[in-house]
């Protein structure tokens, strides 16, 4: 197909590469063009702006920081919705919440331009190997229509409804991503101060059925502070913000997502929004000074 790709971050430029390597046809742009020279020496063609890349394309792709990032770039001054061709497919992979993936889709159509919101379930390492998930909201035959490129990019998509309802999944799947989190760091915490050897500590709770299957694979990250972010901090920040946007908007009480939010926010104004998310662990263990108290 023929597809331009805006947003070559951390996940868009590995979701980038997997559809030149699937054969696909590929203009990118990105705000900071030096992030996009690997994807050119492999056969991608550079856009200087949005709206040139998205030119005669049947497919636009954007894998984008924050919603107020993809409504600029989208339908700001110079933004590239009224340039995409009648009956062209926008794919937006950012993780936004669903009042701003209603808004676009609702944007698009006096453009006849069909929109999809399809935020992904995966980090780094499964956008390099092309396994992430997508979590679909859209008309079906569209996300059917466009279903090469998501098995380029993923190993499977799944159609949750109606535009907004694959934003709508991202924000549960994300305030569950970031509570587990700090609820198996708060319990490390607490072991480590009873003096349990923190190996032990992870080889007891990660072998067995009470910790989230996740933090397996953070494990490295939790044993040493690691320089290599797979999520950045300041982006699960983001989501909580989403999160708690959300469940106001939809009149639900989510009091422990709220604090949760509350010590990522901590986190992120003390210098770690660029580190992985998974970096509160040790955020939280220099928080607090764990004197015992005196019975
Ligand atoms: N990393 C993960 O594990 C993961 C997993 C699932 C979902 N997500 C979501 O996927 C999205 C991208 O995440 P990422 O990890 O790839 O983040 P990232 O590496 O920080 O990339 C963000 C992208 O947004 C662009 N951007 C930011 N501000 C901009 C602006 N003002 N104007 C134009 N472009 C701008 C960046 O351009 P520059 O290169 O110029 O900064 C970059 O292309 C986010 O919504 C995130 O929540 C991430």
């Amino acid at each position: 197909m023929n597809v331009a790709f805006i947003g070559l971050g951390i996940m868009g430029s590995r979701m980038a590469k997997n559809l030149l390597y699937a054969d696909h046809h590929l203009v990118v742009y990105n705000r900071t063009k030096h992030k996009a020279e690997s994807i050119i020496e492999q056969g991608a063609i550079w856009a200087d702006t949005p709206k040139e890349a998205v030119k005669e394309r049947d497919v636009v792709i954007t894998m984008l920081s924050t919603p107020q990032v993809v409504h600029k770039l989208a339908v700001g001054k110079e933004g590239f919705l009224p340039h995409m061709p009648k009956n062209s497919v926008w794919i937006d992979c950012s993780t936004v919440d669903p009042a701003l993936s209603r808004l676009m889709a609702t944007r698009a159509e006096p453009h006849r331009v069909r929109f999809i919101d399809a935020p992904v379930a995966g980090s780094k390492e499964p956008a390099e190997q092309g396994n992430l998930v997508f979590l679909a909201g859209g008309d079906k035959g569209d996300v059917e229509a466009v279903k090469p490129l998501f098995e380029a990019m993923g190993k499977a998509v799944v159609h949750i409804g109606e535009c907004g309802m694959g934003t709508s999944m991202k924000m549960v799947v994300n305030s569950l991503l970031a509570q587990s989190m700090m609820a198996f760091t708060e319990a490390c915490k607490l072991g480590k101060t009873l003096g349990i050897d923190e190996e032990q500590l992870f080889d007891t709770l990660l072998g067995g059925p009470v910790a989230a299957p996740f933090i397996r694979s953070k494990r490295s990250h939790l044993a040493k502070q690691l320089d290599d972010t797979e999520f950045p901090l300041q982006w699960m920040l983001k989501d909580l913000h989403l999160v708690s946007k959300t469940a106001y908007e939809s009149g639900v009480a989510m009091p422990q997502m709220q604090i949760v939010k509350e010590l990522f926010t901590l986190a992120n104004a003390s210098g770690w929004g660029e580190k992985d998310f998974s970096s509160i662990y040790h955020f939280m263990n220099e928080l607090g000074n764990n004197s015992k108290q005196s019975l």
